[in-house]
């Protein structure tokens, strides 16, 4: 779909649809009352009638309205003004997409960026509804003999702003939104991708495929074997077990000067986890396929960068591997030696994720970066702690975190910090090892974070664990694209 941005009077624009809002009690936006006096009274006639009350997410597709000339105009209700905050402005731009995709309307007006949206400026009303359209045409039929075939689609959309003067911030804010969309597709993509197809190699391939269409990005792949010579056993203990070869896929991103230190992303790639000899329940495990989210979103982040053109250096490492059980796979109770040198103790091979990412963040201090955030789907906790709304933040380094929430509110990607206290390394105590990769049950989450904070004190850093937010589950299974949002903010918010 292709975006525009114009001022002027709505009411006055020829368009097949002019999308308006209205608030709760019948309360008329500003757009919808100039289309009320220019057709005398014909909206308020409506409203009175009790077609519309402004109740949030109601919907009134009206046609040829007098006096105006477009064709259709949608009514949509906004709730109450004063709670028209950035999640539902968002979610009721998704809406009207997906209602007009329906009707024969090929364009439309959206003035829904005049509204006052609680904390936002205009900047972010018109990203927020670019991404929230490009988000809700998202589909994934790679898969399907018969595509779904929209008669007549929606190819056009003008957001309406309030003075011509905003005409240049309006336009960057839908280059942004396109290139952080362009990025959520490609890790949507990839999530949703099965784990007979998606595996460590088809990631790999899909970095060579970036280096080849942005000649910013360049990529270098690491495969097993190198990797077992390097000495990551932690890495291989868990790719060992697949007829999978794991990879650690590097791609680079060059925008900033040669001097500039990047910004490292780090993701946890396993392209399906059975869990190992501690072999998962079958219930839901074809979710499994997600566990990649966090690379998938790494992916995101970098091609979403080069669309943006930032002028920052990024780095986007992606531990690729599968978490299989067979005679090569790991015991509970084994001892290997990651990279660091320190010894680890699997009490459990269901917690692979972290072995994959201690032996990647070891590997990634050799780039000497100014930051570092790995993304993983790492613990079923962190579901129990904060469903399926906000992301799990640890870090050691309070600006850091600061920095991730900050960005998290800014693109309206929820995060909630989590403590990686002293006191919850105990629960990594073992026997035989430095420590094991199994905290126990309470908070999962953080002895996850603990593990890994193990293996980060040469830089700061923070751990985003995704694993309630990189996917739906139920009728809707697919995955989100989260946290490409945050992630691009943060870049954004670096370039400044
Ligand atoms: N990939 C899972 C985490 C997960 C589980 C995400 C369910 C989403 C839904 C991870 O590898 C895992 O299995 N974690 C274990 C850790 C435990 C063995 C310490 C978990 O969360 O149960
Ligand atoms: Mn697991
Ligand atoms: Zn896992």
């Amino acid at each position: 779909m292709e975006f525009f941005v114009k001022s002027g009077n709505p009411e006055k624009q020829k368009t097949g649809c002019l999308i308006v809002g209205v608030f709760e009690s019948r309360k008329l936006s500003a757009p919808a009352q100039q289309i009320d006096d220019i057709s005398e009274g014909y909206i308020n006639a409506i409203v009175k009638r009790g077609d519309m009350e402004g109740k949030f997410g109601q919907t009134l597709l009206l046609h040829s309205i007098p006096g105006t000339s477009c064709d259709r105009v949608l009514l949509v209700g906004c709730g109450k003004e004063r709670e028209f905050d950035a999640i539902k402005y968002k979610e009721i731009c998704g809406k009207v997409i997906k209602l007009l995709n329906e009707t024969g309307a090929t364009d439309a007006i959206n003035t829904l960026p005049l509204l006052n949206v609680k904390g936002q400026e205009l900047y972010s009303k018109v990203r927020f509804a670019v991404e929230a359209a490009n988000n809700t045409l998202y589909l994934f039929e790679q898969l399907k003999s018969e595509k779904s075939e929209t008669r007549r689609p929606l190819r056009k959309m003008t957001l309406f702003i309030e003075s011509r003067a905003d005409l240049q911030e309006s336009e960057s804010a839908i280059r942004h939104a396109c290139a952080i969309t362009a990025g959520q597709s490609l890790t949507r993509d990839l999530a949703n991708l099965p784990g007979n197809i998606c595996n460590p190699t088809f990631l790999a391939e899909t970095a060579e495929q970036l280096s080849q269409d942005y000649s910013s990005i360049t990529t270098n792949i690491i495969d097993e074997a190198e990797l077992k010579e390097m000495g990551a056993g932690a890495f291989v203990s868990v790719s060992q077990g697949s007829d999978q070869p794991g990879k650690l896929i590097c791609m680079e991103y060059n925008g900033g000067d040669k001097g500039d230190k990047p910004i490292v992303f780090v993701g946890k790639g396993i392209t399906f986890d059975t869990g190992g000899i501690s072999l998962k329940p079958g219930a839901k495990m074809d979710e499994m396929k997600f566990d990649m989210g966090g690379a998938a979103s790494v992916f995101g982040a970098i091609k979403s960068v080069a669309e943006m053109g930032l002028s920052i250096n990024v780095i986007g490492v992606v531990a690729a591997a599968e978490n299989m059980p067979s005679g090569k796979a790991s015991r509970p109770g084994d001892v290997v030696t990651s990279l660091s040198g320190q010894t680890i103790e699997i009490l459990n091979t269901d917690a692979e994720g972290r072995l994959v990412l201690c032996d990647a963040l070891t590997y990634i201090d050799k780039y000497d970066p100014e930051i570092v955030i790995d993304i993983a789907t790492l613990t079923g906790a962190v579901i129990v702690a904060l469903g399926h709304e906000a992301s799990g933040v640890m870090s050691n380094n309070n600006s850091l975190a600061n920095e991730i929430e900050t960005a998290s509110d800014m693109a309206t990607d929820r995060v909630w910090r989590l403590p990686l206290w002293d006191e919850y390394h105990q629960q990594l105590k073992s026997n035989v090892a430095d420590f094991t990769n199994l905290g126990g049950q309470p908070a999962g989450t953080i002895t996850a974070g603990c593990f890994l904070s193990k293996f980060t004190k040469k830089y700061r850093w923070a751990h985003i664990d995704i694993a309630g937010t990189a996917w739906k589950s139920g009728a809707e299974k697919g995955a989100t694209g989260r946290p490409v949002p945050l992630l691009s903010q943060i870049m954004l918010n670096r370039a400044k």
